[in-house]
């Protein structure tokens, strides 16, 4: 977007945001100024940006794919959805089977102001505004009612999003809170940065931007990631696997260690059914 363009109602153009950062990682048109001088500060210590970005959109798809094919899942649940350009939750599910019902949920307003264009001519999909820390409001949304039948299970897609919540808020009830609202057979698909095995002057870098950015961000260990699906059943995340949590590349993927990359090593994500 030119900054000289007018910006969507509720959007601060002084302000780097969450979403727009994201859709410059993935090499979108929808930031600012703002957003781009914030990228370049984080990829000055962060070469493999645009790679964490894009091994953790990878996992979304793979797993995404996976419950429409293995998990027999028709209806997806996707909060903290960003844009969804190429190849997102709803087409990775349509691919496998056409009758997949998708509700996007964001919580920036520039995001949604751009995604129900994106969107104008997707079947059985919809884009709600929402805040992840407010699930009642989320579910009891009538445009998601009106697609998504929670007597059925459901996916829910939380990639890359719960590490906008902080540990006051406390994001491993509000994971639970969503999950007892789904039936037996639903899924979570969750994926979330770390700086486990990153260098600390990277680390850095993201904190300086997030901590002024429209969501802060918090950095989690891989204990604390895995405890996000507590009472869920993990699934083995690729052939051979023990079911656990594993960096964003190697979910579902056929060589494990060629999927293996610098900027995977910064999201761990998991994929886990209700019991
Ligand atoms: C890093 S992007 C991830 C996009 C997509 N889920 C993916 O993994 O490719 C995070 C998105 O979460 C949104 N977000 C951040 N905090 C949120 C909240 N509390 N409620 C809803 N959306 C939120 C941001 O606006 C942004 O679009």
């Amino acid at each position: 977007m030119s900054d000289a363009e007018e910006v969507p109602p509720g959007v601060d153009p002084t302000v780097p945001s969450a979403g727009r950062l994201y859709d410059f990682y993935l090499g979108g048109t929808e930031h600012l100024e703002i957003d781009r001088a914030a990228a370049a500060h984080i990829k000055a210590k962060v070469p493999e940006l645009e790679d964490i970005a894009w091994s953790n959109r990878g996992f979304l798809q793979r797993a995404t794919s996976w419950l429409a094919a293995e998990a027999g899942i028709r209806q997806f649940i996707d909060i903290g959805a960003g844009l969804p350009t190429r190849n997102n939750t709803h087409e990775a599910a349509q691919k496998v089977t056409e009758d997949a019902r998708t509700v996007y949920v964001d919580n920036d307003p520039m995001i949604l102001a751009h995604a129900k264009g994106l969107l104008a001519d997707a079947k059985n999909t919809t884009f709600i505004t929402g805040d992840l820390r407010e699930p009642d409001e989320i579910l009891d949304n009538p445009e998601l009612r009106g697609l998504i039948d929670l007597d059925q299970p459901v996916g829910l897609v939380l990639a890359a999003v719960v590490h906008f919540v902080s540990d006051e808020s406390d994001p491993w009830q509000l994971v639970k809170r969503y999950m007892n609202a789904l039936t037996p057979g639903s899924y979570l698909v969750l994926s979330h940065i770390t700086a486990d095995k990153v260098s600390p002057a990277g680390v850095q870098a993201f904190l300086d931007v997030y901590s002024n950015a429209s969501e802060k961000g918090y950095f989690r260990t891989k204990e604390e990631v895995t405890r996000l699906f507590d009472g869920l059943e993990l699934v083995p995340p690729y052939e051979g696997a023990a079911p656990s949590v594993t960096f964003t590349g190697l979910w579902g993927a056929e060589d494990p260690e060629a999927a293996d990359s610098d900027g995977s090593r910064w999201g761990y994500c998991g994929v886990a059914r209700r019991p």
